[in-house]
């Protein structure tokens, strides 16, 4: 048997919260998705909800129990708060990605199974990711109806005018866990998933006088589409903002989800207009650009206006922005990011930003001191 999965990039991702149709009119309301697709009592399901959003190949569920003997949703909420409970990989067959992730140490969650109805078929199974998430291989070439058997047209259309964000698919997503756990899950997804290690930022790479983390950020070989960074806190004097993340969020997980744009300039003045709110730096960033001379198309005036971070990577560069925590705990929260000239990486320039810009944000919830 071949080592390869058939890894084909990120299909979709899951959250699991209190209340989905709130969090679904934010995704279309802040966003500018559609909401495409609805499971629920009027579909025939008795203990929980979905609406299932798209922008492009940008795609989210949205669940919550309706009771409580849903104990996986409301057990999940209780203890994290709003999170993402599972990303998909779509693969060129479920069977195979799944039995060969597994031989090569990936922890079972769920064995292939089939969804059926007259719309024709998809095919699922998952593997155990941190504490409490999962990654699911999908396949729904199969399948002609809403996105899989059990959703429906939606009964609450949530037809919301918002403006054109023009967001386009996933770029990466990031896993925040304990220290001395990126090792052990940098090897589990490139042992079991046949990945690589792509980046490495250790210590001192990521810090302020105050606190500091490390990250590793693990790809897929096949075809590069997919990239998973993981951060673990680094010692400092206070507290780094990923421990802060491990201690409202009840344990590790998923910390934020990026989203391509082919114009970010567009995309964060939508987002902004939409109401979206988004992690400031300070002015002397954008006087630090213009004396490093970077070759950028865009205007850097123009940046400054939007807010928008700008740093090199490889022989291109990088236009990112990150929100703040979208939900009431300070844990998830959302980037857009623009790859020009072939950047495929991670800018460390940026990176410090967010960083920094965060750290910012702890102090003001009194939660960059440790207890005492
Ligand atoms: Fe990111």
């Amino acid at each position: 048997m071949s080592d390869k999965l058939g890894i084909l990039g990120y299909d979709y991702v899951e959250f699991y919260v209190g209340s989905a149709k709130m969090l679904a009119y934010w995704h279309a309301k802040a966003l500018g998705m559609k909401v495409v697709g609805y499971l629920g009592s009027e579909t025939g399901v008795k203990d929980k909800s979905s609406y299932y959003l798209e922008k492009n190949n940008f795609r989210v569920v949205i669940t919550t129990a309706l009771d409580p003997v849903n104990y996986e949703i409301t057990s999940f909420v209780t203890k994290h708060g709003d999170g993402v409970k599972r990303w998909a990989l779509k693969v060129k067959d479920v069977k195979t990605a799944f039995e060969i992730s597994v031989q090569n140490g990936a922890i079972p969650e769920r064995s292939p199974r089939l969804f059926e109805d007259d719309k024709g078929s998809i095919e699922e199974a998952a593997i155990k990711l941190y504490d409490d998430a999962e990654i699911v291989f999908v396949n729904r070439d199969k399948y002609n109806g809403i996105f899989k058997p059990g959703f429906g047209n939606p009964v609450q259309r949530l037809e919301i005018a918002a403006e054109e964000t023009g967001l386009a698919a996933i770029d990466h997503i990031v896993g925040n866990v304990r220290i001395n756990e990126m090792n052990l899950w940098a090897n589990y997804l490139n042992k079991s998933l046949n990945f690589e290690t792509f980046i490495d930022f250790g210590p001192g790479d990521i810090s302020t006088k105050y606190s500091a983390l490390l990250s590793k950020v693990v790809r897929s070989k096949e075809g590069a589409a997919v990239k998973n960074p993981i951060n673990e806190p680094f010692e400092g004097i206070k507290k780094s903002q990923i421990e802060e993340f491990i201690d409202v969020y009840n344990g590790s997980g998923i910390q934020h989800i990026a989203v391509s744009t082919p114009d970010i300039i567009k995309t964060i003045a939508a987002l902004r207009a939409n109401g979206v709110e988004f992690l400031s730096v300070p002015e002397s960033y954008y006087d630090a650009l213009k004396e490093r001379g970077l070759e950028v198309t865009e205007d850097i005036g123009q940046l400054k206006k939007y807010g928008i971070l700008c740093d090199t990577e490889g022989d291109g560069y990088l236009l990112q922005l990150f929100t703040k925590p979208i939900g009431d705990r300070p844990s998830f929260f959302y980037e857009f990011i623009q790859r020009r000239k072939g950047a495929q990486g991670f800018g460390q320039g940026n990176f410090q930003a967010l960083f920094e810009s965060i750290e910012k944000d702890q102090e003001l919830r009194g939660s960059l001191d440790r207890e005492k």
